[in-house]
């Protein structure tokens, strides 16, 4: 696991995105997206190299961590919708090449069973974004979700609710359910991204990074996967431990070593 620390969001997100261009560049077509505030830097970031630079992801396609059960792809909050709205409505990825969990499906276990299964043969997603909640979860895994999970229904935590309910006009309309990508279909990708900003997100990244390996702490997953590079701002790195060590490891970087 690599921990980079920059100073402010911006530059997290653009780090993060020029991992995903180098891996684009390089023919990666299989990318994993994340929603919420976390990627809206690295998002931005792509989208000014799309349009100044010539990135292209027409060659592209890219599989959602997860939605909310009961809100259709046109209702604004919807995973699907907001994806579209933040980043993949200005490049030229295919429209139909972004997939998200069927959350109003008549049988949403199924559904969720079926999105595992899409992303299965489809993949193995080469880069896959990733935001952490404030109590440790990915994806919508929230503590105490197995560690080797796979696509399932979920129950939110009433603390994300909370977390979530700023998109949202009032807490009742947050969604209590939701359809999400397990632990282990998130790191069956190849290269996993997660970002995190704020002083809010310190506790969980500490946990994550240097806490012990728990279904307590769903991102402490990570620290069996063999590619993960954690990019946090000053103040989501101010409870690590080693944070000079990860400081001295990237200032010493190996010129030849990418993220
Ligand atoms: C969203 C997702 C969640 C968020 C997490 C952090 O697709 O999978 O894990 O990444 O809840 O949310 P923000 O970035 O809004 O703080």
């Amino acid at each position: 696991m690599e921990v980079v620390i920059r100073q402010h969001e911006q530059q997290c997100g653009v780090t993060a995105a020029d991992i995903v261009a180098d891996a684009v560049r390089s023919g990666a077509s299989t990318l994993g997206l994340a929603t919420g505030s976390s990627p809206l830097s690295v998002y931005r970031e792509l989208i000014r190299r799309h349009r100044k630079e010539g990135l292209s992801f027409a060659a592209a396609q890219a599989f959602l961590l997860d939605e909310y059960v009961g809100l259709p792809p046109s209702h604004p909050q919807s995973y699907a919708h907001v994806i579209r709205v933040e980043f993949t409505n200005h490049i030229d990825i295919d429209s139909g090449c972004v997939h998200s969990p069927n959350g109003v499906a008549d049988d949403i276990f199924a559904a969720a069973a079926e999105y595992d299964a899409l992303i299965a043969s489809a993949g193995p997603v080469d880069v896959q974004l990733l935001g952490i909640g404030s109590n440790g979860h990915i994806g919508f895994n929230e503590p105490g979700s197995s560690l080797g999970s796979r696509t399932r229904v979920k129950t939110l935590t009433e603390q994300t609710r909370h977390d979530n309910a700023r998109f949202f006009a009032n807490i009742d309309e947050v969604p209590r359910h939701v359809i999400t990508q397990g632990l282990g279909t998130i790191c069956d990708a190849k290269h996993l991204v997660l970002i995190a900003a704020g002083g809010h997100k310190a506790e969980a990244i500490a946990a994550a990074v240097e806490g012990p390996l728990t279904a307590s702490c769903p991102a402490s997953v990570l620290q069996l996967h063999p590619h993960v590079t954690v990019v946090v701002d000053e103040a989501a790195a101010s409870q690590l431990k080693n944070a000079d060590f990860y400081r001295y490891a990237l200032k010493h970087k190996p010129a030849q070593q990418k993220f």
